[in-house]
């Protein structure tokens, strides 16, 4: 069996509550460096591409919290996008019905969390 090596590790004890968030780079299959991050809601966790769909932005470009706790949605600091924490689709802003590009995420027995690509997506 081919062992595969996640895009990213993330310590799961770093990870705060509710709608928290941690950042971390990872390489696509072209050698170019992009942002990502992990969100935990509901008891689960997503991880995302941190690029918005609207002009490709990472969502915190102002340095602001990804996760907006009032509302439960991630929000795009340039233009306001928000979007579901669980599937990354748009529900409000200009580019609604569009989605952030998802990242598979586990947790390995050692209580790593392991980002991986997506099926043959960069
Ligand atoms: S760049 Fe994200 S809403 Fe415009």
């Amino acid at each position: 069996m081919v062992k595969r090596t996640p895009l990213a590790t993330i310590d799961e004890a770093s990870l705060g509550g509710e709608g928290a968030t941690a950042a971390f780079d990872y390489e696509d299959g072209l050698g170019r460096i992009h942002q990502g991050f992990v969100v935990r809601w509901r008891g689960e966790l997503y991880a995302y591409c941190n690029r918005c769909p609207h002009w490709s932005t990472p969502l915190d470009e102002h340095g602001d919290e990804l996760f907006d706790h009032a509302s439960g949605v991630l929000v795009c600091q340039t233009h306001g996008a928000r979007f579901k924490p669980d599937s990354g689709e748009c529900v409000s802003g200009p580019c609604m019905g569009d989605s952030l590009q998802k990242l598979r995420v586990e947790v390995a027995e050692d209580g790593q969390i392991e980002i991986y690509r997506r099926g043959l997506a960069l």
